[in-house]
């Protein structure tokens, strides 16, 4: 694809600028070194990290398109740089969690590492102001976030990402413990994974030794966190094109996202989180 030239910045967050192009459905997301935790109370840098970020979405985004999720990058233009298509992004985080950690072993004082069956999705407000605070789906709703089929749609395409994020990591030697998704809708009115995946917004354990490979190494002051951003990357690569160990799923699913089965997952939903916030 021929290099789009950058304009004016549209936007600038903690790890990453937004820049528009001559056309007005795409822009560039341009990864920076910038590190936060704890919605920004802590800060520093990671250097490499915006390369390293980049080059991870880049691989992991066109294969979720052809698993049959929805995303919002079209092309990787440099180390640091992407193109993706211009979306709203919806202020709902979506967290999957397939093991406790973080601020979930926290809140309800379980050991960090306990398998989580079912996988737990949670909704929180994107709203750093306001520490990002857990919101069930008629809390969404109501708010004025999403609308209830919005909310249906982000929690099946999030089931349907860690499906093969899972199969996904694990050839790369990798437990995905948990991680956060965030949604836009471009301007045709369609739904698509936008943001990022990478050792920033998920955490990553080796499934060997249980090393932390991710943004909890600068979190939790480890040491080597170039490193395990670094070895994330380099496993990824390694390991582009093997075999996954993918659980069933039914085609017409994943290119219709029609809702049949949407019964079952409000009770997960409804299950998890029985009152309003
Ligand atoms: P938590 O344990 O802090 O709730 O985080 C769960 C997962 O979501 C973890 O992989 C980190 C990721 N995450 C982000 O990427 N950005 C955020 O703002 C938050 C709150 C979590
Ligand atoms: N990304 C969030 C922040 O910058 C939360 C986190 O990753 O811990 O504070």
């Amino acid at each position: 694809m021929e290099r789009p030239d950058a304009r004016e910045m549209l936007y600038e967050g903690k790890a990453k600028q937004v820049f528009a192009t001559d056309d007005p459905e795409r822009v560039i997301v341009r990864y920076k070194d910038d590190a936060t935790a704890f919605n920004a109370q802590k800060r520093g840098t990671v250097a490499g990290k915006g390369e390293v970020n980049n080059a991870v979405t880049a691989l992991l985004y066109p294969e979720l398109e052809d698993f049959g999720v929805p995303t919002h990058f079209l092309a990787r233009l440099s180390e640091r740089e992407q193109l993706v298509r211009r979306v709203r992004i919806v202020p709902v985080e979506v967290i999957v969690r397939n093991r406790a950690a973080g601020t979930f072993a926290s809140r309800y004082g379980v050991a960090e590492g306990r398998p989580l069956d079912p996988t737990v999705i949670e909704f929180c407000l994107k709203s750093d102001a306001l520490g990002d605070p857990p919101m069930n789906a008629a809390t969404a709703v109501a708010l004025g976030h999403a609308s209830e089929e919005e909310l249906e749609t982000l929690f099946d395409l999030a089931a349907e990402v860690n499906d093969y994020l899972l199969a996904r990591f694990a050839v790369a030697g990798l437990d995905l413990v948990d991680f956060k998704l965030e949604f836009g809708v471009t301007g045709d009115g369609e739904l698509v994974l936008a943001d990022e995946i990478s050792p920033d917004t998920c955490r990553l354990w080796d499934a060997e030794t249980g090393e932390k490979l991710d943004k909890d190494r600068f979190r939790r002051d480890l040491g080597g966190v170039e490193e395990a951003y670094h070895e994330v990357r380099r496993r990824l690569e390694a390991t582009v094109g093997a075999a996954l160990d993918l659980p069933e799923h039914d085609d017409a699913d994943h290119e219709h996202h029609d809702h049949e089965h949407h019964d079952h997952l409000h009770a997960h939903r409804e299950g998890e989180e029985p009152h309003d916030a």
